[in-house]
């Protein structure tokens, strides 16, 4: 924290961690294996790396190589290379030499997010600006040449936190959008309550010079985010799949009542006093006018949306039942509940869906227990 002159970063060697549980060097207390890597015990479980009083955050590139470790109250980002830490565990290399480079960037430095072409881009809480350098040209100059990695500065809405590029923490990170999470960002938007919404920005890095496209509302403190290509979530449909195992209990359910639910379904089974309704759904229409059940009975309806268009999503609204659901293109939906009082209830479709969505409706006949 903030009592020493230097603070450290240490290194876990993991490998040689893992051969000591195995070999039995640890001490077990409260059930739990324990290894010394005290920096006084000088073993090769870890090794302290000096840096500048009180850093923050630690940020791995996309390269595999450079490690920043952002120096919160020291203006600096200081960059580890990782593949000289093997020297500093086996040839009692001196701990600073995994240092390639310390630009001087701005005031509290807190984060870095990384391009696909050997960029950074480090938030500056107390500057409030994002800093966006080249990590190659940083270790030049550290180096000794005269070079300024500095490639840009933006001002951000403001104190800035964790910030993030699109996969930016994978070896795709991209070069198209940064996301930045201002901290303390109270007069942005609206003040709707006690707590002030703060902001998130949009920042196009696809050019030499960021650009800030969009500011959003978020929840209080903001606190890191992932940015992730929509390629890789193989989940986003248009509508669902019947196979889906969403609702593999309800076909195991229906096959047994003898309905086939990816089909045109009009049963009603009763199993005591429990009522199954299966039902589908095509734009304008349920395929049930009506059904009959007793006071008191449960109630379950299954209604199948057999549209195929995107975005055709049909509702299941049971007046004085509390029941409201959805069914979205090609989905199973069920809801149980306990018939009321003796009487009529009108069900309807609450999701507009056609130019008849409002004659999408039928009647639940509720008899009288005894009847
Ligand atoms: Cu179906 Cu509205």
């Amino acid at each position: 924290m903030t009592k020493s002159e230097m603070d450290h970063v240490v290194v876990f060697n993991i490998a040689e961690i893992e051969k000591a549980i195995a070999a039995g060097q640890y001490e077990e207390i409260n059930g739990v294996k324990v290894l010394d890597g005290r920096k006084e015990a000088k073993s090769l479980f870890t090794r302290y790396i000096p840096i500048a009083n009180n850093p923050h955050g630690c940020n791995m590139a996309p390269d595999k190589k450079h490690l920043c470790i952002a120096g919160k109250l020291s203006p600096t980002v200081t960059v580890l290379d990782v593949t000289k830490f093997d020297a500093l565990f086996y040839d009692d290399a001196e701990p600073r030499s995994a240092v390639v480079a310390e630009p001087e960037l701005g005031l509290g430095p807190l984060h870095t997010a990384f391009d696909g072409r050997g960029n950074a881009y480090t938030s500056l809480f107390l500057d409030s600006q994002v800093v966006k350098w080249n990590i190659d040209e940083a270790i030049r100059a550290y180096a000794g040449e005269k070079i300024n990695p500095i490639k840009d500065k933006l001002d951000v809405q403001y104190q800035p936190g964790h910030l993030k590029t699109v996969m930016g923490e994978t070896l795709d990170a991209s070069n198209d959008w940064l996301v930045c999470l201002c901290k303390f960002s109270k007069d942005r938007f609206l003040n709707v309550g006690p707590l002030k919404p703060e902001n998130d920005q949009l920042i196009d890095i696809s050019g030499d010079k960021m650009v800030l496209v969009h500011d959003g509302p978020n929840f209080a403190e903001p606190h890191d985010a992932i940015a992730v290509a929509p390629s890789i979530l193989p989940n986003i449909r248009s509508v669902w799949d019947r196979n889906d195992p969403l609702w593999a209990e309800t076909r195991k359910q229906a096959e047994a009542d003898g309905v086939n639910i990816d089909e045109w379904a009009d049963a009603v089974i009763r199993d005591g006093n429990k009522v199954r309704v299966y039902m589908t759904s095509v734009a304008p229409s349920f395929s049930h006018e009506s059904f009959t059940v007793k006071e008191g009975d449960e109630v379950t309806v299954i209604v199948t949306n057999l549209d195929e268009i995107d975005d055709l999503t049909h509702g299941f609204t049971m007046g004085n039942h509390g029941v409201a659901m959805e069914i979205g293109p090609q989905q199973t939906s069920s809801v149980t509940f306990v018939a009321a009082n003796p009487g009529v209830y009108w069900y309807y479709c609450q999701w507009f869906c056609h130019a008849l969505h409002m004659e999408m409706r039928g009647r639940m006949f509720v008899e009288p227990k005894d009847a």
